[in-house]
């Protein structure tokens, strides 16, 4: 990317937004380009944290892995989200493992770098705390998800909290476009593939939404939102 478009992109960061463009050019200049193939693994829970990374395209999720290969998703990511934060605010090794969910292009900042940027601007610093409070805020209702709703509930949870993050009204009806596949929204729901399924084909059945490929509509929320128990 040029630095005049790196800058174009990062004047559209919520991280950066507030910038002039003298000190949007001299973050450009503490940006390196690293693009990752869909599935490949962009670094593990347990690694030392050396980047912060911004998403430039694509969608990255971030995954815990049991000892025997079982995934469970902590979060989905997309342009202009930033990630790897945890471990250079804390020097603790990586909390969770990052993993591109498409072919996606990110910049990255490294360690030394993104400190000083946060000692040289304490409104960033304050827009982190935000997004952790937010994140932190999510991981509470899936751990309160996990421990007390009926499978049929954690499902129906995950389909409102997708339509939040990206649904789109449409004719009555709110679309979420995704590209995950059964097993991920299953480890997003932490249910097994097969309830998951049988609870969407349920859902389906009784109108509640309609399931199509890589798109699942809500066709009644308020019957959705009673589904929580
Ligand atoms: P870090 O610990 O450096 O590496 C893993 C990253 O995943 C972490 O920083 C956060 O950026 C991100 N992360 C960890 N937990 C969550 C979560 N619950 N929701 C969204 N992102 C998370």
């Amino acid at each position: 990317m040029k630095i005049t478009q790196l800058i174009d992109f990062l004047k559209d960061v919520p991280l950066f937004n507030h910038l002039n463009n003298n000190d949007l050019e001299q973050i450009a200049n503490i940006c390196s380009e690293r693009f990752f193939e869909k599935g490949k693994i962009i670094f593990y829970e347990e690694d030392l944290g050396t980047s912060f990374y911004i998403i430039v395209s694509g969608q990255v999720k971030i995954v815990m892995v049991s000892n025997e290969g079982k995934e469970h998703i902590l979060g989905l990511l997309k342009e202009r989200d930033f990630f790897g934060e945890i471990s250079l605010l804390d020097g603790e090794p990586r909390s969770a493992t990052a993993i591109a969910l498409e072919d996606t292009e990110t910049i990255t900042i490294t360690r030394d770098d993104f400190t000083r940027l946060l000692r040289s601007n304490p409104d960033i610093s304050l827009k982190i705390m935000f997004t952790l409070c937010k994140r932190l805020r999510k991981a509470d209702k899936q751990v309160e998800s996990l421990a007390f709703l009926s499978a049929q509930g954690r499902v129906a949870r995950v389909i409102l909290d997708l339509a939040d993050e990206r649904g789109e009204e449409k004719d009555n009806k709110i679309v979420i476009y995704h590209r995950m596949t059964r097993q991920e929204l299953a480890n997003i729901a932490g249910t097994s593939r097969e309830t998951l399924t049988r609870v969407l084909m349920d859902f389906n059945d009784n109108k509640i939404i309609n399931i199509g490929k890589n798109r699942i509509e809500i066709l009644d929320k308020k019957r959705l939102k009673e589904q929580i128990f």
